[in-house]
């Protein structure tokens, strides 16, 4: 069969950008772990800071030992603030926003996903170096975005410390230490 020279350079050079398309998704999704998160279940964003899957919102542990951090977005900032997670331990995060889409953003690592009211984001990733990390938000959500932000404590395995789950009142609770 005879292919024209021009229709040949590019068919070549559409295969060779399939091939690079192909290429760079395998790196991530293999190479990087970049998983697509889920958008499985619903929620009233109404009543999202009520609702016992994100209350308290931040780290617990579930009755395997896996540890989760329940995370709300809203203009224009993060619930909770602040929190600690160890290192080199897989961590799933759920996430729900009560008003726009907002786009969750642990800066440097894999862990990102948007965040859209009515539904609970969700993926497991692990961060292996301890530090402070920035979690920013990288959907416009209007003209506090810039400013919205967290931080994420990752210890070293052996000395984080599992939060408290007691939610009686402080004065009520007798503490020995
Ligand atoms: Cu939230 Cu931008």
């Amino acid at each position: 069969m005879k292919v024209d020279l021009y229709e040949r350079i590019w068919m070549w050079g559409v295969g060779v950008v399939l091939a690079l398309f192909f290429t760079t998704t395998a790196i991530s999704a293999l190479g990087h772990h970049f998983q697509p998160p889920s958008h499985v279940e619903t929620i009233d964003p109404k009543a999202a800071m009520k609702d016992p899957r994100f209350t308290p919102q931040g780290v617990r542990l579930d009755s395997e030992g896996r540890i989760h951090a329940d995370i709300i977005a809203l203009m224009f900032t993060w619930l909770p603030q602040e929190f600690s997670v160890p290192a080199e331990t897989p961590v799933t995060f759920h996430l729900t926003s009560i008003d726009v889409i907002h786009g969750f953003e642990i800066v440097r690592t894999n862990g990102q996903s948007m965040v859209v009211p009515g539904y609970i984001s969700q993926f497991t990733t692990q961060f292996n170096q301890p530090g402070e990390y920035l979690i920013a938000c990288n959907e416009y959500c209007g003209i506090g975005h810039q400013g919205m932000m967290a931080k994420m404590q990752v210890v070293p395995k052996a000395e984080w410390k599992a939060p408290q789950v007691a939610v009686q009142p402080e004065s009520e609770v007798s503490h020995d230490r």
